[in-house]
């Protein structure tokens, strides 16, 4: 469920209508929903505390959505945070999210980045190797500290809606096989500057079948009774993220109770804390990039071509996943529908959102707003072909502020530096 709804014909976010704020900021601007960002929040804590879950530390994947505002918004329902980069936790800890419920994931932490979230006392590092593990341990020897750390096991399972965000099968880069993870487990029960306190997993994203999920719940309950069997303790396990949402005319996804009650199934009895770390789940349906049309160019010979001002610089998903996003305009006119090919203005083929999608007729001027897009979408933005980066705009009630305001080309010119001999 989502707050982008039509008032009066009109499409509006929560109580803004969009066409006020593409008035007011220009377009392209991502524009997100407090109050879906909230709910979808509360859905999943209620899912998992209603299973019988415990108290989970529920940690939003930072990288889905990065934007401040955004993340304070979580911050204040008790979200914590899961970052893969130092910049990700300077961006949680500016929220206002506790070290405490910072978790650090990610293949190639430098030793830099590993001293300051040692310093800054996050929960837990999640290892994904054993140079990894040994370069914590290095760094927390000179800094005198014990880092708490989880070993980030592959379950060896596919899932994943595209092969570029499929996480967990054994040929991929991140984290360890189930033997190298009792082994590395039982080296860091014996390292002074490691204290071992669980085991994590992610195996996927925007996956809509609980089965692979399950089977790797399944392999991870088995790898914490065989540690514990050995005389470890094991008292977190983190289930990762990776649930699918909705994106319109695509498979629908379990939703939070079927994958609460899943979890609560397979651990039954097991006795032990669960951290996730959801990323689109939470943020997806809570924004859209709103657009406007440029020059609609009809070719005689029969395609139409909608021309937005937004670009796949500003939403990649199409481009680089092959992504749907459901387009709709924000006033939409009478007449029979027609195809488009719905593109923007950067200079490759590549630039193309979408072919052949029925919508209704469009004219230059009309705002179209790409649903589903407050996940991956200001966060994965660039300023190819020097596009400003894409404004952010938060909507609560009939409220809005620009929580990231477009820069202006002074300012991007005024971040280079001419070489000396130039
Ligand atoms: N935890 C870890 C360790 C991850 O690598 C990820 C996502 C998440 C949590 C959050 O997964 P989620 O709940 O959002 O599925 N850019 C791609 C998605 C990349 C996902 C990378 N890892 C896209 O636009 O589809």
């Amino acid at each position: 469920m989502n707050y982008f709804e039509p008032t009066d014909g009109e499409l509006a976010c929560e109580g803004v209508a969009l066409s006020a704020i593409a008035q007011a900021v220009g377009t392209p601007v991502y524009v997100y929903s407090s109050a879906t960002l909230e709910r979808h929040y509360e859905v999943l804590r209620d899912a998992l505390m209603g299973a019988g879950l415990g108290q989970p530390l529920i940690a939003f994947a930072v990288k889905a959505n990065s934007n401040v505002a955004v993340l304070k918004t979580l911050a204040r329902l008790g979200c914590g945070a899961d970052v893969v980069s130092e910049g990700e936790i300077h961006r949680a800890l500016a929220a206002g999210v506790p070290a405490g419920r910072i978790v650090y994931s990610g293949v190639g932490k430098t030793e830099a980045e590993i001293a300051f979230a040692l310093k800054a006392g996050v929960a837990e590092l999640n290892v994904e190797s054993e140079p990894e593990m040994k370069a914590i341990s290095r760094v927390a020897a000179t800094l005198g500290v014990r880092a708490t750390i989880a070993i980030r096991v592959n379950p060896d399972v596919e899932a994943g809606g595209h092969a570029k965000i499929s996480t967990g099968k054994a040929d991929s880069k991140f984290g360890v096989s189930f033997s190298e993870a009792a082994r590395l487990y039982a080296n860091a029960a014996n390292d002074a500057h490691l204290d071992p306190v669980g085991l994590a997993y992610h195996i996927g994203s925007q996956i809509i079948d609980l089965a692979p999920m399950e089977a790797a719940c399944v392999k991870m309950r088995g790898l914490v009774e065989q540690l514990r069997a050995e005389g470890l303790s094991v008292r977190r396990l983190d289930l990762g993220g990776g649930l699918g949402v909705p994106y319109f005319n695509q498979p629908d996804p379990p939703g939070v109770e079927p994958y609460a009650a899943m979890i609560a199934r397979v651990m039954k009895g097991l006795e032990i804390e669960f951290a996730f770390e959801p990323g689109r789940m939470i943020c997806a349906n809570a924004g859209v990039l709103l657009a406007r049309v440029i020059h609609v160019h009809r070719r005689p010979e029969g395609r139409n071509f909608a021309v937005l001002d937004a670009a796949m610089n500003d939403l990649i998903r199409p481009a680089m996943y092959d992504a749907y996003h459901d387009i709709r305009p924000v006033r939409p006119r009478p007449g029979a529908p027609e195809l488009y090919d719905v593109v923007g203005p950067v200079c490759e083929s590549g630039d193309t959102f979408t072919r052949d999608r029925l919508l209704p007729p469009l004219e230059a001027g009309d705002l179209v707003a790409f649903m589903t897009a407050g996940a991956y979408g200001a966060a994965m933005a660039s300023e190819y072909n020097t596009r400003p980066l894409v404004p952010e705009v938060l909507v609560k009630g009939d409220q809005y502020a620009v929580v990231r305001p477009r820069p202006t080309y002074e300012s991007i010119l005024a971040a280079e530096r001419p070489a000396p001999w130039l």
